[in-house]
């Protein structure tokens, strides 16, 4: 393990040591995606034993939407250390909620190929390994872990989120944390940046297709929570093809 993501576990595991309160409120937006039905989303809501994971799930508050919802609940945290505590909220939720919650990374994700019907990554997915990852990996490794046509959820931030202020830029769309705010265990680390939604589906678009937009631009009492949501589905046959040699650009 390199020491940037050894101290990025360390300092998540402080975090959620430290939540001796827990709500497991989920996400308002990752509600309305999965339950609502608006102009532009078109995701079917058949959840009734489908499979989610939910990849790097924290204290677990989206995973009890899951879990009303139907769906067989995995998911993943940074270490076995984060993955017993969560597992231990939920079994302790009013429900007694069981999830299947392994470490893992957004690089390596600890899941067979073509799993899931759903994917969730709510604000996970562009934590890096280092100012020299590659995101292309992360990409390719929760697309390996959805069934073709599965569903990917996700929110990143936007240029003009809190977290972001001030931060470096690295170079290859990766910048470094200044953030003095809220979240202030963040500074240092690293992330994919994203510009637009362009940027996105560019970028997500080796292995996703179908994508669905959703802007969070929240004003709440001063601090910008400004986030880009979108929903998209793993290709069919792209991995095939390009095992045999074809680019994208072929497809
Ligand atoms: C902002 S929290 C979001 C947690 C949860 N998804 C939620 O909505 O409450 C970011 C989460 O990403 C996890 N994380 C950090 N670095 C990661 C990495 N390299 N791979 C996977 N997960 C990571 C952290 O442990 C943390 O739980």
């Amino acid at each position: 393990m390199l020491p940037y993501t050894q101290q990025t576990i360390d300092t998540w595991q402080k975090y959620y040591e430290s939540l001796t309160e827990s709500y497991l409120f989920p996400n308002e937006f990752v509600v309305r995606t999965f339950l609502a039905h608006y102009p532009n989303l078109d995701m079917p809501h058949a959840y009734q034993g489908a499979k989610v994971c939910d990849v790097g799930c924290g204290d677990g508050r989206n995973l009890v939407l899951l879990h009303k919802l139907g769906l067989e609940l995995f998911a993943t945290e940074l270490n076995e250390r984060i993955c017993e505590i969560t597992k231990a909220k939920l079994a302790d939720h009013a429900e007694h909620i069981l999830a299947d919650i392994r470490p893992g990374l957004n690089w390596q994700l600890p899941y067979d190929d073509n799993m899931f019907d759903y994917l969730l990554s709510w604000n996970s997915i562009y934590y890096m390994s280092g100012a020299e990852g590659d995101f292309r990996q992360h990409v390719q490794e929760h697309a390996r872990i959805l069934k073709p046509g599965g569903y990917l959820v996700c929110s990143v931030p936007a240029p003009s989120c809190f977290s972001l202020e001030g931060a470096d830029e690295l170079g290859n769309d990766l910048i470094r944390l200044r953030t003095e705010a809220k979240w202030s265990m963040l500074a240092g680390t690293i992330f994919r940046r994203f510009r637009d939604f362009d940027d996105i589906e560019n970028t997500f678009g080796a292995e996703f297709t179908d994508f669905r937009r959703c802007r969070i631009q929240d004003d709440c009492y001063g601090l910008p929570l400004e986030y880009f949501v979108f929903v998209c589905r793993r290709k069919h046959d792209n991995r095939r093809l390009c095992g045999a040699g074809l680019d994208n650009e072929d497809l």
